[in-house]
C-alpha cells in the first residue's frame, strides 16, 4: 500500500472550505492508503504561540479532524512533537540544504515580509522540516494545495540530493497528490475570494447555529437580476456554490431557475442555505463538543498515533545513521 503524509497547522478552526478543500479528501485516502496526518506544532512555532495557547490549539484541531471522521483505526494520526525523530532528521538534513535556495522559497520571503521583526532560522528551514516530515515515513503522495507546492518541491530536491550524494536509493521521492476536478473550492460569504478564517467570510464546522444564521443572512449579494436569463454575478454565484455541496439538487434548481425568470428573492436563498448548512455542521458540531470533553478519548487517540508514527519514523532515523555512517562503538 502507498503511504500518504499530510500536516495540518493548528491554526484556527476547521471551515466549509477546508472541510470540502480537504478533509474530504483525506477521509477518501484513509480508505485506500496507509496514511500518516499530524498536527504540525513544531511547526507552528516560527510565529511564536503563546505558551498558553499551544496546547489547546493542537488540541481543538485534532478534535476537529476526528469529529470531521479521521479515523485513527485506519491512518495514524498523531502530534508532530510527539515525534522527537523528525527533529534528529531535520538536523540531518539541514546539512544539504543550501542557504540560497532557502532564502528563495516563497514562503519564507512572504514571511519574512509579514513579520520582519521575527525572520528565524526555523522560518527559513521550514520547508527541511517539511521534507522530513514527509520522507521520515517514505511517503509516496503528498496532498497538498497551491501554497505547499513549492515547499513539496523542495523535499523532492532533498530526498533526490541525499540518495546522490550517498548514492543510494534509500528515500522514496514523493509526487503530490492531485485530486484533479474532484478538489472543490468553496468560496466566502463576502462576495469573492475563496473562504478563510477572517471574520464573516467563512463559516466553522464549530459554529453555533445561531452564529451561522447570521453570518448568511449577511452574506454579499446584488441587486437582484432585471432580465431573465441573466448571468450570475460572482457573490450570488458564491451563494449558489455553497448550496451545491450543502443542499439538495432540486433546491439549488430551482433558486437558479428563479434566478432566470428574475423572481429569485435572496433572503429566501439565504434562509434556506443556513438551514442547509446547519443541518450538515450540527452533527459535525455535536461530535466536536463531545471529543473535546473528553480527555481519555483524546489521550488514547495521540498515545496510539504516537506509537504507530514512532515504529515507521525510528527505523528511517537508524537507516539514515548508517547511511551517513554513523556507527555504534
Ligand atoms: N506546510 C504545511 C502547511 O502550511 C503543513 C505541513 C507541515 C505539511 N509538514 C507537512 C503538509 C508535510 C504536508 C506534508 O499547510
Amino acid at each position: 500500500m502507498e503511504t500518504v503524509v499530510s500536516g495540518i497547522r493548528p491554526t484556527g478552526n476547521l471551515h466549509l472550505g477546508n472541510y470540502f478543500g480537504a478533509v474530504k479528501n483525506f477521509l477518501k485516502m484513509q480508505e485506500n492508503y496507509n496514511c500518516f496526518f499530524f498536527i504540525a506544532d513544531y511547526h507552528s512555532l516560527t510565529t511564536h504561540p503563546h505558551p498558553a495557547d499551544l496546547h489547546g490549539n493542537v488540541r481543538q484541531i485534532l478534535a476537529e479532524y476526528l469529529a470531521a471522521g479521521l479515523d485513527p483505526e485506519k491512518a495514524t494520526i498523531y502530534i508532530q512533537s510527539d515525534l522527537p525523530d523528525v527533529a534528529e532528521l531535520t538536523l540531518l538534513m539541514n546539512m544539504n540544504a543550501y542557504l540560497g535556495e532557502l532564502e528563495r522559497t516563497t514562503s519564507f520571503k512572504d514571511k519574512a515580509r509579514k513579520q520582519p521583526e521575527n525572520v528565524n532560522a526555523g522560518l527559513l528551514t521550514y520547508p527541511v522540516l517539511m521534507a522530513s516530515d514527509i520522507i521520515i515515513h517514505q511517503a509516496s503522495k503528498v496532498p497538498v494545495g497551491k501554497d505547499q507546492e513549492q515547499n513539496l518541491e523542495m523535499t523532492r530536491k532533498f530526498a533526490n540530493r541525499f540518495n546522490r550524494i550517498y548514492e543510494t536509493d534509500y528515500f522514496t521521492i514523493p509526487q503530490p497528490f492531485n485530486f484533479g476536478e474532484s478538489l472543490i473550492k468553496i468560496p466566502g460569504l463576502d462576495g469573492s475570494g475563496k473562504m478563510g478564517k477572517s471574520e464573516g467570510n467563512g463559516i466553522f464546522l464549530a459554529e453555533e447555529p445561531a452564529s451561522i444564521r447570521k453570518k448568511v443572512m449577511k452574506a454579499v449579494t446584488d441587486s437582484g437580476p432585471t432580465t431573465p436569463d441573466s448571468p450570475v454575478s460572482e457573490p450570488v454565484q458564491n451563494l449558489f456554490t455553497i448550496m451545491e455541496v450543502v443542499s439538495k439538487k432540486e433546491v439549488l434548481d430551482q433558486f437558479k431557475e428563479d434566478y432566470a425568470k428574475c423572481t429569485i428573492r435572496y433572503g429566501d436563498l439565504k434562509k434556506k442555505l443556513a438551514e442547509d448548512i446547519i443541518a450538515f455542521t450540527n452533527p459535525i458540531r455535536e461530535k466536536i463538543n463531545a471529543i473535546a470533553a473528553d480527555d481519555a478519548y483524546l489521550r488514547k487517540v495521540a498515545q496510539m498515533g504516537k506509537e504507530k508514527a514512532h515504529a515507521s519514523a525510528s527505523k528511517t532515523v537508524k537507516e539514515v545513521r548508517e547511511i551517513i555512517g554513523f556507527k555504534p562503538f
